[in-house]
Protein backbone atom coordinates (compact mmCIF):
# COMPACT_ATOMS: atom_id res chain seq x y z
CA UNK A 1 0.00 0.00 0.00
CA UNK A 2 1.47 3.68 -1.02
CA UNK A 3 1.62 6.11 2.26
CA UNK A 4 -0.24 8.37 1.05
CA UNK A 5 -3.36 5.96 0.79
CA UNK A 6 -2.88 4.56 4.09
CA UNK A 7 -5.07 6.28 6.11
CA UNK A 8 -3.59 5.46 10.33
CA UNK A 9 -6.12 4.87 13.24
CA UNK A 10 -6.48 6.65 16.48
CA UNK A 11 -7.41 3.14 18.15
CA UNK A 12 -4.44 1.63 16.26
CA UNK A 13 -2.41 4.08 14.87
CA UNK A 14 0.43 2.23 13.50
CA UNK A 15 -1.85 -0.01 11.71
CA UNK A 16 -1.38 -3.92 10.48
CA UNK A 17 1.97 -2.57 8.89
CA UNK A 18 3.71 -0.64 11.74
CA UNK A 19 4.66 2.61 11.82
CA UNK A 20 4.05 5.08 8.85
CA UNK A 21 7.91 5.71 7.20
CA UNK A 22 8.38 9.29 6.15
CA UNK A 23 11.87 8.29 4.46
CA UNK A 24 10.40 7.58 1.33
CA UNK A 25 7.98 10.15 0.64
CA UNK A 26 8.92 12.70 -1.72
CA UNK A 27 7.20 14.10 -4.17
CA UNK A 28 8.76 15.34 -7.53
CA UNK A 29 7.83 19.26 -8.94
CA UNK A 30 7.33 19.80 -12.31
CA UNK A 31 6.42 23.55 -12.08
CA UNK A 32 6.89 26.07 -13.88
CA UNK A 33 9.94 28.09 -12.57
CA UNK A 34 10.40 31.72 -10.77
CA UNK A 35 12.73 34.24 -12.87
CA UNK A 36 14.04 37.21 -11.48
CA UNK A 37 12.60 39.30 -13.96
CA UNK A 38 9.18 38.31 -13.82
CA UNK A 39 9.25 39.04 -10.30
CA UNK A 40 7.67 42.39 -8.60
CA UNK A 41 9.54 45.22 -7.78
CA UNK A 42 8.69 44.74 -3.77
CA UNK A 43 7.93 41.76 -2.42
CA UNK A 44 4.35 42.92 -1.41
CA UNK A 45 3.41 43.08 -5.55
CA UNK A 46 4.97 39.66 -5.36
CA UNK A 47 3.12 38.38 -2.25
CA UNK A 48 0.22 39.60 -4.07
CA UNK A 49 0.29 37.89 -6.76
CA UNK A 50 1.57 34.70 -4.76
CA UNK A 51 -1.26 35.09 -2.55
CA UNK A 52 -4.02 35.27 -5.19
CA UNK A 53 -2.93 31.93 -6.86
CA UNK A 54 -2.52 29.63 -3.51
CA UNK A 55 -6.38 30.96 -2.81
CA UNK A 56 -7.17 30.21 -6.55
CA UNK A 57 -6.02 26.51 -6.19
CA UNK A 58 -8.25 26.15 -3.89
CA UNK A 59 -5.75 25.10 -0.80
CA UNK A 60 -6.88 25.53 2.56
CA UNK A 61 -6.17 28.52 4.71
CA UNK A 62 -3.86 29.95 2.75
CA UNK A 63 -3.39 32.70 5.16
CA UNK A 64 -2.21 30.51 7.81
CA UNK A 65 1.79 30.94 8.01
CA UNK A 66 3.69 30.00 10.56
CA UNK A 67 5.39 32.45 12.78
CA UNK A 68 8.63 31.51 15.05
CA UNK A 69 9.82 33.99 18.00
CA UNK A 70 12.50 33.45 20.21
CA UNK A 71 13.12 34.35 23.93
CA UNK A 72 15.88 36.73 25.20
CA UNK A 73 18.15 33.59 26.02
CA UNK A 74 17.44 32.98 21.95
CA UNK A 75 14.94 29.83 22.74
CA UNK A 76 13.00 29.45 19.77
CA UNK A 77 9.10 28.51 19.48
CA UNK A 78 6.70 28.61 16.35
CA UNK A 79 2.93 28.45 15.74
CA UNK A 80 0.01 28.74 13.44
CA UNK A 81 -1.64 32.24 12.85
CA UNK A 82 -3.60 33.89 10.18
CA UNK A 83 -2.62 36.82 8.74
CA UNK A 84 -5.36 39.40 8.21
CA UNK A 85 -3.63 42.38 6.34
CA UNK A 86 -1.14 42.96 4.15
CA UNK A 87 0.58 45.93 2.42
CA UNK A 88 3.64 48.22 2.01
CA UNK A 89 4.38 48.31 5.89
CA UNK A 90 4.30 44.26 6.21
CA UNK A 91 2.60 41.37 7.31
CA UNK A 92 -0.45 41.70 10.02
CA UNK A 93 -1.46 38.74 12.88
CA UNK A 94 -3.96 39.45 15.71
CA UNK A 95 -3.22 37.67 18.89
CA UNK A 96 -3.02 37.77 22.62
CA UNK A 97 0.17 40.39 23.74
CA UNK A 98 0.10 38.47 27.03
CA UNK A 99 0.44 34.77 24.96
CA UNK A 100 4.25 33.39 24.69
CA UNK A 101 4.70 34.85 21.32
CA UNK A 102 3.70 37.88 22.66
CA UNK A 103 5.84 38.31 25.44
CA UNK A 104 9.08 36.80 23.27
CA UNK A 105 8.17 39.61 20.81
CA UNK A 106 8.27 42.42 23.96
CA UNK A 107 11.69 40.80 24.49
CA UNK A 108 12.96 40.06 21.17
CA UNK A 109 11.17 41.25 18.40
CA UNK A 110 12.99 39.35 16.02
CA UNK A 111 10.57 37.22 13.60
CA UNK A 112 10.14 34.60 11.01
CA UNK A 113 6.85 33.79 9.46
CA UNK A 114 6.66 31.16 6.93
CA UNK A 115 3.57 30.18 4.64
CA UNK A 116 3.62 26.37 3.82
CA UNK A 117 1.68 25.99 0.43
CA UNK A 118 2.86 22.58 0.05
CA UNK A 119 0.05 21.39 -2.43
CA UNK A 120 1.56 24.21 -5.18
CA UNK A 121 5.14 23.69 -3.98
CA UNK A 122 5.58 27.00 -3.26
CA UNK A 123 6.61 28.89 0.77
CA UNK A 124 7.42 32.17 1.92
CA UNK A 125 9.55 33.37 4.52
CA UNK A 126 9.02 36.50 6.01
CA UNK A 127 12.28 37.35 8.54
CA UNK A 128 11.80 40.83 9.94
CA UNK A 129 10.74 42.42 12.94
CA UNK A 130 7.58 42.29 15.03
CA UNK A 131 5.54 45.94 16.06
CA UNK A 132 2.07 46.10 17.86
CA UNK A 133 -0.50 48.15 14.94
CA UNK A 134 -2.04 51.07 16.35
CA UNK A 135 -4.84 50.38 18.33
CA UNK A 136 -7.42 51.93 16.25
CA UNK A 137 -6.27 49.20 13.50
CA UNK A 138 -6.92 46.77 16.63
CA UNK A 139 -10.31 47.85 17.27
CA UNK A 140 -11.14 48.37 13.78
CA UNK A 141 -10.40 44.51 13.05
CA UNK A 142 -11.99 43.45 16.49
CA UNK A 143 -15.53 45.13 15.70
CA UNK A 144 -15.11 43.07 12.45
CA UNK A 145 -15.41 39.38 14.36
CA UNK A 146 -18.43 37.36 14.86
CA UNK A 147 -19.45 37.78 18.73
CA UNK A 148 -18.14 34.43 19.72
CA UNK A 149 -15.34 35.62 18.59
CA UNK A 150 -14.81 38.89 20.42
CA UNK A 151 -16.11 37.04 23.52
CA UNK A 152 -13.90 34.03 23.11
CA UNK A 153 -10.92 36.43 22.96
CA UNK A 154 -11.97 38.76 26.31
CA UNK A 155 -12.20 35.31 28.06
CA UNK A 156 -8.84 33.26 27.21
CA UNK A 157 -5.54 34.60 29.14
CA UNK A 158 -3.73 32.77 26.17
CA UNK A 159 -0.78 30.25 27.01
CA UNK A 160 -1.34 30.82 30.46
CA UNK A 161 -1.69 27.34 32.66
CA UNK A 162 -6.08 26.26 33.31
CA UNK A 163 -7.28 23.83 35.71
CA UNK A 164 -9.80 22.16 33.15
CA UNK A 165 -12.14 23.03 30.31
CA UNK A 166 -14.64 23.50 32.47
CA UNK A 167 -13.27 26.84 33.73
CA UNK A 168 -12.42 28.36 30.48
CA UNK A 169 -16.68 26.93 29.40
CA UNK A 170 -17.61 28.64 32.49
CA UNK A 171 -15.31 31.99 32.24
CA UNK A 172 -17.14 32.25 28.66
CA UNK A 173 -20.66 31.41 29.85
CA UNK A 174 -20.55 34.50 32.40
CA UNK A 175 -18.80 37.07 29.82
CA UNK A 176 -21.27 35.95 27.10
CA UNK A 177 -24.06 36.73 29.65
CA UNK A 178 -22.30 40.30 30.58
CA UNK A 179 -22.51 40.89 26.43
CA UNK A 180 -25.39 39.12 24.79
CA UNK A 181 -25.32 38.78 21.25
CA UNK A 182 -26.02 43.00 19.97
CA UNK A 183 -24.05 44.60 22.69
CA UNK A 184 -20.56 46.11 22.54
CA UNK A 185 -17.64 43.97 23.48
CA UNK A 186 -14.86 45.48 25.16
CA UNK A 187 -11.29 45.26 23.15
CA UNK A 188 -9.36 43.13 25.16
CA UNK A 189 -6.71 45.24 26.48
CA UNK A 190 -4.06 42.35 26.49
CA UNK A 191 -5.48 41.87 22.60
CA UNK A 192 -4.13 43.31 18.94
CA UNK A 193 -2.31 43.40 16.33
CA UNK A 194 0.81 42.47 15.49
CA UNK A 195 3.18 43.62 12.17
CA UNK A 196 5.93 41.67 11.02
CA UNK A 197 7.73 44.16 9.28
CA UNK A 198 9.95 42.39 6.39
CA UNK A 199 13.87 42.85 6.32
CA UNK A 200 13.96 40.10 4.21
CA UNK A 201 11.07 37.68 1.76
CA UNK A 202 12.39 34.72 0.28
CA UNK A 203 10.13 32.81 -2.39
CA UNK A 204 10.71 29.29 -2.67
CA UNK A 205 9.10 27.19 -5.91
CA UNK A 206 9.80 23.90 -6.28
CA UNK A 207 11.64 22.63 -9.24
CA UNK A 208 12.63 19.05 -10.70
CA UNK A 209 15.55 17.48 -9.07
CA UNK A 210 15.59 19.72 -6.40
CA UNK A 211 16.74 22.23 -8.06
CA UNK A 212 14.03 24.96 -6.81
CA UNK A 213 14.20 28.29 -7.25
CA UNK A 214 14.65 30.62 -4.05
CA UNK A 215 14.72 34.06 -4.86
CA UNK A 216 14.93 36.80 -1.70
CA UNK A 217 14.15 40.53 -1.35
CA UNK A 218 16.34 41.83 0.95
CA UNK A 219 15.81 45.27 2.14
CA UNK A 220 18.50 47.46 0.67
CA UNK A 221 18.02 51.67 1.43
CA UNK A 222 14.59 52.72 0.61
CA UNK A 223 14.19 49.88 -1.71
CA UNK A 224 15.12 46.33 -2.22
CA UNK A 225 17.18 44.17 -3.67
CA UNK A 226 17.07 40.02 -5.07
CA UNK A 227 19.22 37.63 -4.25
CA UNK A 228 18.88 34.18 -5.99
CA UNK A 229 20.06 31.20 -3.11
CA UNK A 230 21.30 27.85 -4.20
CA UNK A 231 18.56 25.43 -3.45
C1 LIG B 1 -4.99 27.30 11.49
C2 LIG B 1 -4.69 28.01 12.79
C3 LIG B 1 -4.86 29.37 12.87
C4 LIG B 1 -4.57 30.05 14.05
N1 LIG B 1 -4.69 31.41 14.06
C5 LIG B 1 -4.33 32.10 15.18
C6 LIG B 1 -4.31 33.53 15.18
O1 LIG B 1 -4.60 34.20 14.17
N2 LIG B 1 -3.95 34.15 16.32
C7 LIG B 1 -3.60 33.47 17.47
O2 LIG B 1 -3.28 34.10 18.47
N3 LIG B 1 -3.57 32.12 17.48
C8 LIG B 1 -3.92 31.42 16.37
N4 LIG B 1 -3.88 30.04 16.37
C9 LIG B 1 -3.45 29.35 17.61
C10 LIG B 1 -1.92 29.40 17.71
O3 LIG B 1 -1.36 28.43 16.85
C11 LIG B 1 -1.41 29.18 19.15
O4 LIG B 1 -1.93 27.99 19.70
C12 LIG B 1 -1.79 30.32 20.07
O5 LIG B 1 -1.68 31.58 19.45
C13 LIG B 1 -0.89 30.32 21.33
O6 LIG B 1 0.46 30.40 20.92
P1 LIG B 1 1.64 30.76 21.93
O7 LIG B 1 1.33 30.07 23.22
O8 LIG B 1 2.88 30.22 21.27
O9 LIG B 1 1.69 32.26 22.07
C14 LIG B 1 -4.14 29.33 15.20
C15 LIG B 1 -3.97 27.95 15.11
C16 LIG B 1 -4.22 27.30 13.91
C17 LIG B 1 -3.97 25.82 13.84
Amino acid sequence: MSPASRTPRIDDPDGPEGPLDPSGMRAQYRTAGLVEEDLATDPYGQFARWFAEAAASGLDEPNAMVVSTADAAGRPSSRTVLLKAFDERGFVFFTNYGSRKGLEIASNPFVSALFPWHPIARQIIVAGQAERVAPEETAAYFRSRPHGSQVGALTSAQSTVVASRAEIDAAYAELAARYPEGTEVPVPTEWGGIRVVPESVEFWQGRENRLHDRLRYVRAGEGWRVERLSP
